[in-house]
């Protein structure tokens, strides 16, 4: 059963391909009004100029009035943070997150997780997910995949962390790419127990 509740989540959009996957989930948050503490890694400024129509902003600051203006979200409701914002309430377990998703998730940041490196937020706040015991939906994105990305997914699987690879099925008869996006999100979203219709459930 989905939970109403409004909660914190922390997401990472990473410099792999389907920044896309991470622009709809944040929509999709906002739009429910859940808190989001946003991270742009600079790699996905790259990929994001490169794979979207996006101009987004360098600057956490104005990247957080570009995206609260795109999304028409409550001021309160989306905070970007930089990658060395150490005090930011995603970089200790003091802080009050409920979930964090890193989506799409480059085998380097999965890698960084998977050592625990913790060399910028996104690390650290991944980082302090696993120690906490709370939930980290990773989004993987590459193939194929080699015994290093393999042996990285499994050790924070084993972890605990929830390996939610970007790769959408096909069964629910997608027209387009919306529709294909849509099946990733919908899958991250019904791990952090929130209540959605982008897609049809199985059986019904
Ligand atoms: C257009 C573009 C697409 C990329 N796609 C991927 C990808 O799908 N998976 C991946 O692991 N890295 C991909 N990369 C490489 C990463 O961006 C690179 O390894 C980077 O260091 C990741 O840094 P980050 O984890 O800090 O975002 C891509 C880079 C570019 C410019």
């Amino acid at each position: 059963m989905a939970n109403m509740r409004k909660q914190i989540i922390s997401l990472a959009i990473t410099g792999a391909s389907g920044v896309q996957y991470g622009f709809r989930l944040l929509e999709i948050l906002l739009k429910k009004e859940h808190t989001v503490y946003l991270m742009v890694s600079k790699a996905a400024q790259v990929v994001i100029g490169m794979e979207t129509d996006i101009v987004l902003p360098g600057r956490c600051k104005d990247m957080q009035v570009f995206l609260t203006e795109r999304y028409s979200c409550d001021k309160d409701q989306l905070h970007v943070f930089g990658e060395d914002e150490w005090t930011a309430p995603a970089a200790s377990g003091g802080g009050l997150v409920d979930a964090m998703v890193v989506c799409p998730c480059s085998m380097g940041a999965l890698s960084a997780v998977a050592t625990g490196a913790s060399n910028n937020l996104i690390e650290r706040s991944a980082d302090v997910m696993l120690k906490e015991r709370r939930k980290l939906v990773l989004v993987p994105r590459e193939t194929p995949y080699s015994d290093i990305h393999l042996e990285n997914m499994l050790k924070l699987s084993r972890m605990g962390a929830v390996m939610l690879c970007a790769n959408p099925g096909f069964y629910n008869k997608a027209e387009t790419i919306d529709d294909l996006i849509d099946f990733v999100v919908a899958k991250i979203l019904d791990q952090l127990d929130i209540k959605h219709s982008l897609q049809p459930r199985w059986g019904e």
